[in-house]
């Protein structure tokens, strides 16, 4: 893996689209100008209060492509984990402890790359996400310790390691589901406009979540991209 180190930049995603097409490189900020959060929201990016991190790869099949998002969540949440038991995996790609969100992932399929963008929330206080949509959290204010540089090191070894489990085929979504409590339970989906409750019944292999609508029965396949689930 190559590493970049930047003080600023717009957003670790933006520049790892800009750059000359390199495999397996990592590119990490101390500060975002422009972070981006899925469905076009901003992430909050300020100075060292959390890791700013995208990894490129390349070659990507289809396959590749579909399940990265959840992979690369896994890969988080074990990176989380060694600090705390108590993180878990909101589908498709969030992580969460205390039923607040504390890192999000945001994968970027270009023609010739894949681009995954991660942010966790390390010693942001409770004042300066509070203007956030979602309710979200830091390591701070769940009274984590942690080390940096040691995180950042974990969160790379874990990416590449499940980037390697993917293109060997060897991710089992099952390893998702495991640590994802929305399985099993009542959901509320929102698609654009619409909204709808239903029972998450679990992943298939493609990586979308499939749902039970409550009005009608019918089993619906939600992916990642067009739908957000609560619960
Ligand atoms: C989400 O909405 O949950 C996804 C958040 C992803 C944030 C990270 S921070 C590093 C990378 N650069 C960005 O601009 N966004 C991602």
């Amino acid at each position: 893996m190559r590493l970049v180190f930047l003080e600023e930049v717009d957003s670790t995603n933006e520049y790892l689209k800009r750059v000359d097409f390199c495999h397996r490189l990592c590119v990490v900020a101390k500060k975002q100008t422009g972070g981006k959060g899925r469905r076009g929201k901003k992430w909050i990016s300020e100075e060292g209060k959390g890791l700013y991190v995208s990894f490129m790869f390349s070659p990507i099949s289809p396959k590749i492509a579909s399940l990265s998002s959840l992979a690369f969540g896994v890969a988080v949440l074990n990176t989380l984990k060694c600090l705390d038991d108590r993180f878990y995996l909101k589908w498709p790609n969030d992580i969460y402890i205390n039923g607040r969100k504390v890192s999000g992932i945001l994968p970027e399929l270009l023609s010739d790359r894949l681009i995954a963008g991660i942010g966790i929330n390390l010693s942001y206080t409770e004042e300066e996400l509070l203007s956030l949509e979602v309710p979200a959290t830091s390591l701070l204010i769940e009274g984590i310790s942690f080390d940096r540089e040691k995180l950042l090191e974990k969160l790379i070894f874990e990416v590449n390691r499940y980037y390697n489990k993917l293109s060997k085929g060897m991710f089992d979504v099952k390893e998702f589901e495991k640590s994802c409590p929305l399985i099993g339970r009542e959901v509320t989906v929102i698609e654009g406009n619409r909204r709808y409750t239903g029972r998450a019944l679990g992943i298939d292999t493609d990586g979308c979540l499939v749902v039970e609508s409550e009005m009608d029965g019918k089993i619906k396949r939600l992916f990642s991209a067009d739908v957000s689930v609560r619960f």
